[in-house]
């Protein structure tokens, strides 16, 4: 051996050096005396070749595809008119099966993942991860995910980790998860946002990168019942601050992720379309929304026009997202229809100061606002929402030790993701989705 050991997506690797790869049979086929294998490892692919006595060997001709192999071999270009994956492909002069695959398993391949039934490719998940599209969407994750990490150091946030197992809710008691906790009552968390406010005053603005647990009872193609949620809080801000903010690390993570030319190259691939969004977002109130909506004769949930209080619902908020086709900052929803946290807005008690972060294709990928700071105000809003004060304690005590102008927002990173990559459903967006009927494998 020249060098060490390669890893497929060793591009740079000289040819005509030899070396020795270990990886999945991606793709396999016989032809003209010779044996075709794209050996993959999670780096990338390359085509290996047997010829000779070894491409009439007993275990390459019964050779299956998702086999474990190890090859040695020398490194070619390959010849004018072919295509391989990096432009290489290994001469194979030794070559063992590590552990045989069984065969038949047409399911993982991405031709029959087009055309298999959602749920059994769901059941499958273990192996359909292993095509092409469905690892693609995951390096994508891996990517932006440690993207979020670099701008938040970049723009001065602290990681924290809130605890998940927590006694309070954030969003509604509907979608809580609830279990016995040593005889008492708790819930899974459903964002951390009470705990990022608490550690304002320790930490300055903090961030946190978790799991929140959501028990919504419908099937649609954006709500999982785990995912993972993006959650900042910053502190003596204005809400203009906050929709600023939000730009800047929204672009910011594309732009870092683009900077992977692999990463790139996969984003094109699966969404030819994206472009980089421009910067300012359009910004339009709540209020105008509606017009909006009842100008293009868009339904609410009634089947009535759109008025002032109604919820905008996931279809009316896609198709408006969609027609105007660029992000919005959908901005000042009424108090009604909002978490008992949210700031009112100065100007126009009915309404807070609150936005949801509009994309075309996804609708709704983030929600955020300005924190109620006055403990009176924060009282009355427990009252008016039926909440019980006294779990929330802690969360109050903010208010009376040295409270402060203060707001952040939860980003929905599947949703983000199915956004980046144009995936149909956020459940493509993660490793084993869990929705409503399904928390297996
Ligand atoms: O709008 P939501 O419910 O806001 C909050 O939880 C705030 N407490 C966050 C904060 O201000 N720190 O959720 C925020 C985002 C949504 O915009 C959406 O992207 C995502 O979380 N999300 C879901 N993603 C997948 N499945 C679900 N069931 C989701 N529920 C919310
Ligand atoms: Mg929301």
């Amino acid at each position: 051996l020249d060098n060490k050991d390669v890893q497929l997506r060793g591009a740079g690797t000289d040819k005509g050096s030899r070396v020795r790869v270990f990886g999945r049979v991606h793709r396999y086929r016989q032809q003209k005396g010779l044996v075709f294998i794209t050996l993959r490892d999670g780096y990338g692919f390359m085509q290996c070749i047997l010829q000779g006595d070894l491409a009439k060997s007993y275990d390459a001709i019964t050779l299956q595809r998702e086999s474990s192999m190890e090859i040695v071999g020398e490194l070619a270009q390959v010849p004018e008119g072919a295509h391989a994956p990096d432009n290489r492909e290994l001469h194979a002069d030794y070559f063992k099966v590590l552990f045989k695959a069984p065969g038949g398993d047409d399911a993982i391949t991405n031709k029959v993942q087009a055309k298999g039934d959602a749920q059994t490719l769901l059941d499958l998940r273990h192996l359909t991860l292993r095509g092409e599209v469905a690892s693609n969407v995951m390096f994508v994750r891996d990517a932006v995910e440690f993207a979020f990490h670099q701008v938040y150091r970049e723009v001065r946030c602290r990681k924290v980790s809130p605890p998940a197992l927590v006694q309070t809710q954030v969003e509604g008691g509907a979608t809580l998860f609830k279990f016995d906790y040593y005889g008492e009552q708790a819930f899974l968390t459903q964002s951390s946002q009470l705990y990022l406010e608490t550690v304002l005053p320790s930490m300055g603005d903090v961030y946190c990168i978790e799991k929140s647990f959501r028990a919504e009872k419908s099937l649609t193609r954006r709500h999982l019942s785990e995912y993972t949620h993006v959650e900042a809080e910053l502190d003596y801000i204005t809400f203009d601050d906050l929709l600023v903010h939000l730009e800047e690390v929204m672009c910011r993570v594309i732009e870092i992720t683009m900077s992977d030319p692999k990463i790139a190259a996969i984003i094109k691939e699966l969404n030819p379309e994206f472009q980089m969004p421009q910067r300012p977002f359009m910004r339009m109130k709540y209020s105008e929304a509606i017009d909006w909506l009842v100008e293009h004769n868009i339904p609410n949930e009634e089947d009535q026009p759109h008025k002032f209080g109604d919820d905008i619902a996931e279809a009316a908020e896609r198709r408006m997202t969609d027609i105007i086709n660029r992000p919005i900052f959908l901005t000042h929803f009424p108090v009604e229809i909002k978490a008992f946290y949210m700031q009112k807005d100065k100007e126009d008690r009915r309404v807070t100061e609150s936005v949801d972060c509009l994309m075309p294709g996804v609708g709704e990928i983030v929600g955020g606002s300005m924190r109620m700071d006055d403990y009176d105000e924060l009282m009355a809003a427990y009252e008016r929402e039926g909440i019980d004060p006294k779990p929330y304690y802690w969360y109050t005590d903010q208010r009376r030790y040295g409270s402060s102008p203060h707001g952040g927002y939860g980003l929905g990173l599947e949703r983000f993701l199915a956004w980046l990559c144009k995936q149909h459903t956020v459940r493509d967006c993660c490793l084993y989705p869990r929705y409503m009927g399904r928390c297996t494998p």
